[in-house]
């Protein structure tokens, strides 16, 4: 580039290759058919000159702020001459898409992802760490795995917004956004170091997606500065298809933008790389509101946390509550390692997750659940074939003692939904009780941390409030609740051993001699009588609405006997009592859950009050010392 130039016009930067879309190799490079978040981009010449100081960081460095007082042009740029006109992508649309993620280990999966879908292309490990940025002193997150690699037409796709080389059934990702979305919700910037080999041609590619040097230097398009450098002869060749200046005007820019301030020291990254695989570098990293790393390296070196903000709020913790906390469903939200364990269903059979040099160690939860079941699911949904799935189902290792509860939903073996608590807060019914499932007949949010809310994700979540409230009423007397059967003395509580796990012993209407505790109205059929039970709180336990935990049945005026013991009951079936008893229950719930928010509401309310009527009283105060000062004067 000539340093004195107004603009360079960078036109290969980014093109896609106008193969055809299942080419990932494709040698690319060439002009594209396809929309590229870059297309001929007019890069200003100081954009990659040494007048600027090199690798600045934009004024705003949390993440939640640092899509604001952007100013966006009122009129879009014109194409330049030549070319097609194209829809642009602001860069502020990057970090609003970023936004996507709520959570920074949302955004990490996705990346950890990417590297899982290459173990079908022979990936063995998928490495996150820190490294420390010399250039200016800061932490930056490495991810570095030995898939077969990006080309420079795959290395595109990544860069570009919706691209996906994806259409197996079996890859987790599909919508092509996970690697921007990621990388640009951890950081301001990226880059991105991968090596290939398709058709016969080695090559290795670096693309830089910076928001830092799109908003430093004004863009109103999404340029992403890449080169390529074929490396099947003996000797690197820069690929260049438009000039030698563009492909230099490329990494001055990269160098300039990059951790790395000359082209060997860039080069060097591909020294651990291997014959084929992928290095992603996420630096300036973002800063929480208090201004401080949103991501500690510093709290354990064999791990990556977040902040957990109850545990830094000063305030002495029950034992209890750190009990609870020292629980993996509650650990994954703020230790990397935790939730990496999770992550994926199926346990590796040739793959690793390092994490700060330490391989991460698969747990699924169901192995060591007490009294275990598998229910088969089927959605209701005709065209879906094949779509039956297994829930296990059981009480976790620590029950009775901690309240942890809810199921761990996969998709095509990647979690989304960890500990879904599909009862309502603040009831006990289900404490303990923990299922595991994969529901690939439901579609993950873009953020891939819930489901879109169809009609088959509804039925499956009424479906697993039932199964949590059948397995509590078949189960819980093993922890002493009573049943209608069991005598209320504690004494005569009988440890029931565990099981070995049992497959699709689950009986959703449970026979009396299992009995039930904490229903909201039963009824238990005898051969000669029939007794009608409702759950209701004993006296010291109930509150205003009635509405507390640990139901205790209590016995009401002994119904007529039953003749017809064939499970119908006054022309209901047990299954439609059993159906009515949810819903009842679940309203229960909802009540109590309203029950919650008025009494908050109320604490409130009363809380300003407070403050009113102390503020009412300190102007009384001054009114009184202001008039006894007019009365002096
Ligand atoms: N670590 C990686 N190794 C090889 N290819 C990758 C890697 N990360 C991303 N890619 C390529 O980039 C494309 C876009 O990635 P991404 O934005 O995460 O979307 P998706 O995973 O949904 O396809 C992928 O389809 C894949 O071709
Ligand atoms: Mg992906």
């Amino acid at each position: 580039m000539s340093p004195n130039a107004k603009t360079v016009v960078a036109a290969d930067v980014v093109h896609l290759d106008s193969d055809d879309e299942d080419d990932v190799g494709g040698g690319g490079g060439g002009r594209g058919r396809g929309l590229s978040l870059i297309e001929n981009p007019q890069i200003p010449s100081t954009s990659a000159d040494a007048t600027v100081a090199p690798l600045e960081t934009l004024e705003c460095r949390s993440f939640w702020k640092a899509g604001e007082s952007f100013v966006t042009p009122n009129a879009v740029s014109q194409a330049a001459p030549g070319m097609l006109e194209h829809a642009r992508v602001h860069p502020k649309f990057l970090h609003s898409n970023a936004t996507s993620h709520k959570w920074a280990f949302g955004a990490i999966a996705e990346l950890l992802d990417n590297a899982v879908d290459e173990i079908q292309n022979g990936a063995t490990f998928v490495k996150i760490d820190k490294i420390d940025i010399v250039k200016n002193n800061s932490p930056a997150l490495v991810f570095q795995d030995d898939g077969a690699g990006m080309d420079p037409n795959g290395i595109r796709k990544c860069m570009s917004l919706g691209y996906s080389s994806k259409k197996s059934n079996t890859t987790i990702g599909q919508y092509g956004n996970g690697f921007k979305t990621s990388t640009m919700r951890l950081g301001a910037d990226a880059i991105v170091f991968s090596r290939s080999t398709r058709s016969g041609k080695a090559t290795q590619s670096v693309g830089l997606l910076s928001y830092t040097f799109l908003r430093r230097t004004g863009q109103d398009d999404v340029i992403v500065p890449m080169i390529d450098i074929d490396i099947s002869k003996g000797r690197p060749e820069p690929i260049i298809y438009g000039s030698s200046e563009d492909w230099s005007t490329n990494l001055d820019i990269l160098l300039k933008w990059s951790p790395f301030s000359t082209k060997d020291e860039l080069l060097q990254q591909f020294d651990g790389i291997g014959t084929h695989g992928t290095k992603v570098i996420i630096y300036n990293l973002w800063l929480n509101d208090e201004g401080i790393y949103e991501l500690s390296f510093d709290d354990d070196d064999e791990d990556i946390r977040l902040r957990d903000e109850s545990v830094h709020d000063g305030k002495r913790v029950h034992p209890k509550e750190l009990e609870r906390r020292s629980h993996i469903s509650y650990r994954l939200r703020y230790s990397l390692r935790a939730y990496a364990s999770l992550l994926y269903l199926e346990k590796f059979k040739n793959f690793k997750i390092i994490l700060r040099g330490i391989p991460v160690k698969q747990f699924n939860i169901a192995d060591e659940f007490r009294y275990p079941e598998i229910i088969k699911y089927r959605p209701q949904i005709a065209t879906i074939e094949q779509a039956t799935t297994e829930i296990k189902v059981g009480f976790i290792k620590e029950a009775p003692a901690l309240a942890v509860c809810g199921f761990n939903v996969y998709h095509k073996n990647r979690l989304i939904r960890p500990f879904w608590k599909v009862t309502m807060d603040g009831s006990a019914l289900g404490n303990g009780v923990v299922g595991v499932l994969e529901a690939n007949f439901i579609e993950p949010a873009h953020d891939k941390q819930d489901f879109e809310r169809s009609s088959l994700f509804q039925r499956l979540e009424a479906r697993l409030k039932k199964i949590v409230y059948d397995y509590w009423t078949s189960h819980c007397h093993v922890f002493g609740y009573r049943t209608p059967q069991m005598p209320a003395d504690k004494s005569k509580r009988t440890p029931i051993p565990d099981q070995p796990p049992t497959v699709n012993t689950f009986n959703p209407f449970p026979s009396h001699s299992q009995g039930s505790g904490p229903i909201i109205r039963e009824i238990s059929i005898s051969n000669a009588t029939s007794v009608r039970t409702v759950a209701a709180p004993p006296p010291h336990m109930r509150n205003s609405t009635g509405v507390r935990n640990n139901f205790q049945p209590v016995e009401l005026n002994p119904q007529p006997a039953v003749t017809d013991t064939r499970n119908k009951l006054g022309g209901k079936s047990v299954e439609e009592i059993s159906q009515e008893n949810i819903q009842l229950f679940m309203k229960c719930e909802e009540y109590g859950k309203k029950e919650t928010e008025m009494e908050q509401t109320v604490r409130n309310l009363q809380k300003e009050l407070e403050e009113a009527k102390s503020k009412c009283a300190q102007l009384a105060m001054l009114v009184d010392a202001k008039k006894k000062e007019m009365q002096q004067v």
